[in-house]
């Protein structure tokens, strides 16, 4: 065994890479409930990949087929049915680790220096998710998937001059048809998998080329032993593997009592009216998008007025996109002298915590019908989630902070 790793190291740095990443990589020794996520977002990428590869091998990518070879997958295949849930549940699950994932990266501050790019890394694999999740949402061709995608490609319509012309070169056809379901499922299967895959790897080397944050947003590189180690750091493995792997079990028990006992989960996770086929011909009552949609959907609809010469439709594409891309540049947002929530001010700490209320109640209401009243709230609440971004650079500078410890506490 030793000469063969010998040849094989020569040849491969299997070892190298092993103790880079693992045995010799060190951790802080203080993560908690929230460093859970990172690993189980590996774990459900796996689930998806796996579950994809499978499900394409029954399913026939044609507006004809399409939702009938569904229907065999759920009767006929073997295990068919295990198969598609296990997928369906975990694009619900995907969203719900990844939001856990980036409010640990917002509590902590893992966003700042040096962690610009792990985080800038991330907001691009959240964009490759949404666009990964929505195409794959067409693919049962059901009237959800049908109607969903006809309400966002023509949010398209509403850019100046292109709109119109990018709509149609986006969907392949003057309305949605075969031709989208296909180029559609291509991005699905083929290329976004690719694309989110490479940007995981990157997230990771990133994060492991600067190592990574803690509970209390202090460096341990600068606290070392005779040895060079973090005096605050721990190896990776087997410390953190074997962590990591209780948080698997509960996850798992988690996410099989859904997909085994409610993998509809009352229409938020698959809505009731994707049962039915396409039909272009017969508008659904109410068009919703998926629950992980549904805040930034909230605040496209809560511009419901013109702004000067930027008419409604408009507006809310550049409220929704803005609320993304604001995203990007929080690293240079926040000036606190503080990384972790812990330590910051007043204005901080409530400010995250109704950021993470108002993005709640954002989410349901993307899902509900726009009534006067839900309406006015999603306007207040994208408001502040604008408020809560832009003001950043301001309360972050003025409020109090408390003084951050030497090393890292609990
Ligand atoms: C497929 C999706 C993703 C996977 C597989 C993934 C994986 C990981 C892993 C394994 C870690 C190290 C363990 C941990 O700190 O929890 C990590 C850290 C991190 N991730 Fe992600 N991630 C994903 C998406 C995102 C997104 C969408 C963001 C934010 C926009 C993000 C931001 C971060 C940050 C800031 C860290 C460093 C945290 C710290 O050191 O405190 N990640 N990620």
């Amino acid at each position: 065994m030793g000469n063969f790793m010998d040849w094989l190291n020569a040849r491969l740095p299997v070892t190298q890479v092993w103790e880079d990443h693992l045995s010799k990589y060190y951790a802080p020794k203080n993560f908690n409930f929230w460093y859970f996520f990172g690993s189980l977002a590996l774990l459900v990428l796996v689930n998806q990949l796996l579950t994809g590869i499978w499900l394409t091998m029954s399913y026939v990518p044609s507006a004809e087929q399409a939702f009938a070879s569904v229907e065999y997958i759920m009767r006929d295949v073997e295990y068919g049915w295990l198969i598609r849930y296990m997928h369906s549940t975990g694009a619900s699950f995907f969203f719900v680790v990844v939001y856990m994932h980036m409010f640990r990266g917002l509590l902590y501050g893992s966003y700042r220096a040096p962690r610009e790019l792990v985080w800038i890394f991330g907001m691009a694999i959240y964009l490759a998710l949404m666009a990964e999740a929505f195409m794959g949402y067409m693919l049962p061709w059901g009237q959800m998937s049908y109607w969903g995608a006809q309400v966002i490609i023509s949010l398209f319509g509403a850019i100046p001059v292109i709109g119109p012309d990018l709509q149609q070169w986006i969907r392949g056809d003057f309305l949605i048809s075969g031709i989208t379901l296909n180029r559609f499922f291509a991005l699905h299967v083929v290329a976004l998998p690719i694309v989110i895959l490479g940007l995981v790897l990157l997230h990771i080397i990133a994060l492991h080329e600067v190592g990574s944050n803690n509970p209390d947003g202090i460096e341990i590189k600068k606290l070392k032993d005779e040895n060079g180690i973090p005096l605050d750091g721990i190896p990776f493995h087997p410390y953190y593997t074997v962590k990591d792997l209780v948080g698997v079990a509960v996850f798992l028990f988690v996410f099989c009592s859904v997909m085994f006992f409610f993998p509809e989960m009352g229409g938020y996770f698959l809505e009731y009216a994707n049962f039915e086929q396409a039909d272009a011909l017969k508008t659904p009552a109410h068009i919703a998008p998926v629950w992980y949609m549904g805040a930034f959907y909230s605040i496209l609809r809560a511009i419901t007025f013109d702004i000067g010469p930027i008419d409604s439709k408009l507006g809310g594409f550049i409220a929704m996109g803005g609320a993304i891309a604001i995203l990007f540049v929080l690293p240079w947002l926040d000036r606190s002298p503080v990384k972790s929530w812990r330590y910051k001010g007043i204005i901080s700490k409530v400010g995250i915590a109704l950021f993470a209320v108002v993005f709640i109640i954002l989410t349901w209401l993307g899902t509900q019908p726009a009534t006067v009243v839900y309406t006015l709230i999603a306007q207040i609440c994208t408001l502040f989630y604008f408020a809560f971004f832009l003001l950043m650079p301001f309360y972050t500078r003025w409020e109090k902070t408390k003084p951050v410890p030497e090393r890292v506490t609990g």
